[in-house]
C-alpha cells in the first residue's frame, strides 16, 4: 500500500473523527444528568456547614441524643437554617424525616473520606450517626461546593468540529492538490516545447506516489529530450552528408560544361557521387525503419545460413584485397529473429573487417553457442589498425568515421545501422582492440 493511501486514509479519517467527536460530545451534553441538572438535586453541605455541626456535635456530647434531637427539630422549624441530619446505620434520620437515599450515598462516602462536611457521633450505646447539614436555597453559605459551570451548549462541540474538520479538510486540500496543480504546469510548459522543465524540484521533501509520479514525469522529459537531440543532431549530420556529394555533383556539371571534352570524366564522377547519396539515403531509411519498428517477420534463423552467405557475398571484396576470410561455425544454431535485420548486422561487421584490416591479412569470423546454450557469440576479427581507445565508444554514433576510415568511402552508419538491429533481437555487440593488433567485434543474441 503505498504512502499517499495513508496520507488519504489518515486525513479522511481525522476530518471524520473530529466531526464525529463534535457529534459525540453534543450529545453527551444533551443528556448527561449530572451537567445538565446544575444544583437541583439536593445536597450535602460541605466546608460551610462546619458551625453548625461543631454546635450539634457539642450538643451531642453534652445532652446526649434528646439533646440533639431537639436540636435537629429547632433547625427543621428556622427556614433560616440549614436542614440538619443525623441519621443511624438503618439510614434512619432521628427525626424521623425521609432521607433521599443518594444523600446517605453521599453521607457515607463523605464519611468514609473524613470530609468535615460529615461527622461520625457514637452514643453510649454504641450506636452511631451521620451528622450532616443539607445545602439549602435559603443559606446561600451551605453551598455544598462550587456550582459547576454550566456545561458548554451542544452547539458548541458541533461547531468546533465543523471548523476543525474545514480546516483540516482544507489543509489536506491544498497538500494535495499543489503538486498536482506543479505538474499540471509543468505538463503544459513541456507542451510549449521547454523541455527542460522538471517536477521533482518543486516537489519538496515529498515521499509518496506524487512525487514518483514527478519523478517519472521527469525521466519522461529527459528521455524525449534525449531523442529530439538526437534527432536534431542526426537532420544535422544528414543534410551536411546529403550536402557534400551534391556540391560536387554540381560542381562536376559546372565543369562538363565549360570542358567538354571533360564529359566522360565528370559523368563518372556525378554516377559516384549519386551512388553515395544513394547509400546514404538506403542507410537513413534503414535506420528509421528500425527506428519506427517496421523490421519485417519474425522467423526461426539459421545461423548457419545467414552466415555463410554473408561471408560468400564477402569473398569478392576480401579477394580483391587478398584478405582470406576464416570461417568457423559451431554446429547447428536456430535462433528466433529478423533475418533481414540480422543479416545486416553482421555484414556490416564483416564488411568493416575486411575494409580495415591489412591487405594479404586474415579476417575470422567465429560463431558458437555460449556454455549455458542460451546465448549466441558471433566473434569477428581482424588484423587492421582497430579503433584508437578514445574512438571506441564513438564508433556506433551515427556519421562518426575514425581516423584511419577512408572518409570517401564511409558514411559512417555501419556499425548505427548493425546496433539498433542487435537491440532489436535484445542482444549486444561489445569492440575492443586485439593485443596482437586488429580489431575484435563481438555480437551476443539471446537463443530462445
Ligand atoms: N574493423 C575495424 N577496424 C578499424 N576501424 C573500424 C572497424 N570497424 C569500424 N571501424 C571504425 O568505426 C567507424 C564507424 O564504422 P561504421 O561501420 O559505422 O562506418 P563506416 O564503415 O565508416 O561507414 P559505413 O557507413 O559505410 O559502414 C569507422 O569509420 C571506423 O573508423
Ligand atoms: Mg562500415
Amino acid at each position: 500500500m503505498g504512502t499517499l493511501f495513508w496520507k488519504f486514509f489518515i486525513v479522511i479519517w481525522l476530518a471524520l473523527l473530529t466531526m464525529g467527536g463534535g457529534m459525540g460530545a453534543a450529545f453527551w451534553l444533551r443528556h448527561n444528568p449530572a451537567l445538565n441538572a446544575n444544583g437541583a438535586e439536593p445536597q450535602i453541605a460541605v466546608n460551610s456547614a462546619a458551625p453548625y455541626l461543631n454546635a450539634a456535635n457539642l450538643i451531642f456530647s453534652k445532652s446526649g441524643v434528646n439533646g440533639l434531637r431537639s436540636f435537629l427539630a429547632e433547625f427543621r422549624h428556622n427556614p433560616a437554617l440549614p436542614p440538619l441530619f443525623a441519621t443511624d446505620d438503618f439510614g434512619k434520620d432521628l427525626l424521623g424525616r425521609e432521607v433521599a437515599p443518594n444523600i446517605l450515598a453521599q453521607a457515607k462516602s463523605l464519611a468514609a473520606s473524613h470530609s468535615n462536611g460529615v461527622r461520625r457521633i457514637k452514643t453510649g450505646e454504641g450506636q452511631t450517626y451521620l451528622l450532616f447539614a443539607l445545602y439549602s436555597e435559603n443559606n446561600p453559605s451551605t453551598n455544598p461546593r462550587p456550582l459547576q459551570p454550566d456545561p458548554p451548549p451542544p452547539w458548541l462541540p458541533i461547531t468546533l468540529g465543523f471548523f476543525i474538520s474545514l480546516i483540516f479538510s482544507g489543509v489536506s486540500a491544498w497538500y494535495f492538490a499543489k503538486p498536482i496543480r506543479q505538474l499540471r504546469s509543468a505538463f503544459a510548459a513541456v507542451a510549449g516545447g521547454d523541455l527542460n522543465t522538471r517536477a521533482d524540484r518543486t516537489m519538496g521533501q515529498r515521499h509518496d506516489e506524487l512525487a514518483d509520479l514527478g519523478k517519472n514525469f521527469d525521466h519522461m522529459v529527459s528521455q524525449i529530450q534525449l531523442s529530439v537531440n538526437v534527432q536534431q543532431r542526426l537532420l544535422h549530420d544528414v543534410s551536411h552528408e546529403l550536402r557534400s556529394p551534391l556540391a560536387r555533383i554540381q560542381t562536376a556539371i559546372g565543369l562538363a560544361y565549360q570542358q567538354p571534352d571533360k564529359i566522360p570524366l565528370m559523368l563518372e564522377r556525378i554516377e559516384k557521387e549519386s551512388q553515395r547519396m544513394n547509400d546514404l539515403i538506403g542507410e537513413l531509411l534503414a535506420i528509421s525503419r528500425l527506428e519506427a519498428g517496421v523490421i519485417g517477420k519474425l522467423e526461426v534463423v539459421d545461423i548457419n545460413e545467414l552466415i555463410t552467405e554473408i561471408v560468400e557475398d564477402a569473398r569478392l571484396e576480401a579477394d580483391s584485397k587478398n584478405v582470406e576470410i576464416d570461417l568457423n561455425i559451431a554446429g547447428e544454431i536456430f535462433l528466433q529473429g529478423y533475418y533481414d535485420l540480422l543479416s545486416r548486422a553482421v555484414e556490416n561487421v564483416l564488411r568493416n573487417a575486411i575494409k580495415y584490416t591489412r591487405s594479404h591479412s586474415k579476417v575470422s569470423v567465429d560463431a558458437k553457442l555460449g556454455v549455458s546454450g542460451h546465448q549466441l557469440h558471433i566473434d569477428i576479427t581482424d588484423q587492421g589498425p582497430g579503433v584508437a581507445e578514445t574512438e571506441l565508444s564513438s564508433i556506433f554514433d551515427p556519421f562518426f568515421r575514425g581516423s584511419h576510415s577512408q572518409k570517401s568511402q564511409s558514411i559512417g552508419l555501419g556499425l548505427t545501422i548493425a546496433l539498433k538491429a542487435l537491440e532489436t533481437h535484445h542482444g549486444k555487440i561489445n569492440v575492443s582492440n586485439r593485443v596482437e593488433g586488429g580489431l575484435k567485434v563481438e555480437i551476443i543474441l539471446p537463443v530462445t
